[in-house]
């Protein structure tokens, strides 16, 4: 067990310990394949890994990864409520230098992500950019020679960052594994599709016959909509992108603007990346018993801080739901305080996928050790062949084959001259 870490209760440790071995049981790929050989080969060692990651039984079994390569590893949590204080326990036990509880405040937030920085991590993993931002604000020294490369885990990172670097301001490199094809075609879609499922299950609707809006048509909100027409729900979309709403009408659904069907929701759930989604001109139109529900990174989709204030009354009615009545007397029912509500009600996306997510950070932490001093500041797309390597050794772990291309094939494929 190490010394420096702060977590809810250490003597949790045995309870996470058994999430992790569940959890791993699940993630072959992560947690077996390139954990052992990270074992035989150490391509980690004397390396400082900083992460700032949703704190659950999954990223328990990436620590583990790295630590087995041979990596120190200082980890935050990426959001006040989405950590598992069972599985923080058990990742000091593991070795790592855990700050992570769950239900901090902004400012212990911040006092975490720091205690990561303090100890001069070589590469930062992060989950929202809220680490790299405050190394790039206040650590100039890291920034300038301490840090090889970053990597980001989730849209809303990526998107903070793709604005950094159009503003001349990202000064490290940085992998936006988010936009790997092994994560989020699989991570947001089906993680986040399902999440809304293990949201909402404490309260105990049928989603048969409800009509739920989706806010966004893209990886993940796409996803959520399928699950809810999955489970018998009549489903309309809200988009801003014209294309990605042309999808959703293709795929079937109703397709609409969010001012005109929002009286008629007995359900909404957010994943836009986008603040206002639900805003305080609709709280008037909410029906009585609206269940509302954000799963985007940030607690901006809806606007929880003017609902609060518009409420006449909230009160708690189950542990992250409140009751608000608005002063027409409707009662709307908000869950997780409008943060991730797959991750602050449930536990956040399935092993499986996770897996995936987590053997991309793995392999490009490898990938920047074997490349240091190569990279220029800026995004770096995840290389193609470490995408491919994690979609074959998922499907080795379920013993699946596939074809592959004969010489003729890869000839004519590469060939333009060949028509008609
Ligand atoms: N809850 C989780 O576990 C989890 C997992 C992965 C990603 N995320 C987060 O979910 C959010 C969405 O990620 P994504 O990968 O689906 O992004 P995406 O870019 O693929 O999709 C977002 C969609 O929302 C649409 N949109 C933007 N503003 C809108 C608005 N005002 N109204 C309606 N639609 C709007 C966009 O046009 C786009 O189609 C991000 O914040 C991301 O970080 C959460």
């Amino acid at each position: 067990m190490t010394e420096g870490y702060k977590v809810a209760d250490i003597t949790l440790a045995e309870k996470g310990r058994e999430g992790l071995y569940v959890a791993g049981r699940k993630m072959p790929v992560t947690a077996g394949i390139i954990r052992d050989e990270f074992e035989k080969t150490k391509p980690l060692k004397g390396i400082r890994i900083g992460a700032c990651l949703h704190v659950t039984k999954e990223t328990g079994n990436l620590a583990r990864t790295l630590i087995a390569g041979g990596a120190e590893v200082y980890m935050c949590g990426s959001n006040p409520l989405s950590t598992q204080d069972d599985a923080a326990a058990a990742m000091v036990e593991d070795g790592a230098h855990v700050y992570a509880w769950h239900g901090n405040t902004d400012e212990e937030f911040y006092w975490a992500i720091r205690q990561v920085l303090d100890a001069k991590p070589h590469i930062l993993i992060d989950d929202g950019a809220d680490l790299i931002v405050t190394a790039h604000k206040e650590y100039p020294e890291l920034i300038k020679s301490g840090i090889i490369a970053c990597q980001e885990e989730t849209t809303t990172g990526v998107k903070r960052f793709e604005s950094m670097e159009a503003a001349g301001d990202l000064l490290v490199p940085l992998f936006p594994v988010n936009d790997a094809r092994c994560k989020n075609e699989f991570d947001n879609e089906l993680g986040t599709g399902q999440g809304i499922v293990s949201a909402i299950y404490g309260m105990h609707i049928l989603f048969a016959g409800k009509t739920v809006v989706i806010a966004g048509y893209g990886h993940c909100s796409s996803g959520m909509a399928l699950r809810a027409r999955g489970l018998g729900a009549r489903v309309i979309v809200t988009e801003i992108d014209p294309i990605a709403a042309l999808k959703a009408v293709y795929s079937g659904f109703e397709v609409a603007k969010m001012d005109d069907i929002i009286d008629q929701a007995d359900v909404i759930f957010t994943a836009t990346g986008c603040n206002d989604v639900v805003a305080k001109k609709h709280f008037g139109k909410l029906k009585d018993g609206c269940i509302l529900g954000n799963l985007g990174h940030f607690d901006i989709e809806i606007a929880t801080k003017d609902l609060y204030a518009y409420a006449k009354d909230i009160k708690p009615i189950r542990k992250d739901v409140e009751e608000i009545t608005l002063p027409n007397g409707n009662k709307v029912y908000l869950l997780g305080q409008g943060r991730l509500a797959n991750l602050v009600l449930s536990e956040g996306h399935p092993a499986e996928v996770m897996d995936q997510s987590f053997a991309l950070q793995a392999l490009v932490s490898q990938y920047i050790v074997e490349n240091k001093g190569k990279f220029k500041a800026g995004l770096i797309k995840v290389p193609e062949d470490i995408d491919n390597k994690v979609g074959f050794l998922k499907l080795k772990s379920m013993g699946i084959e596939i074809d592959e291309w004969t010489e003729e094939q890869r000839k004519y494929n590469e060939d333009y001259s060949e028509g008609t």
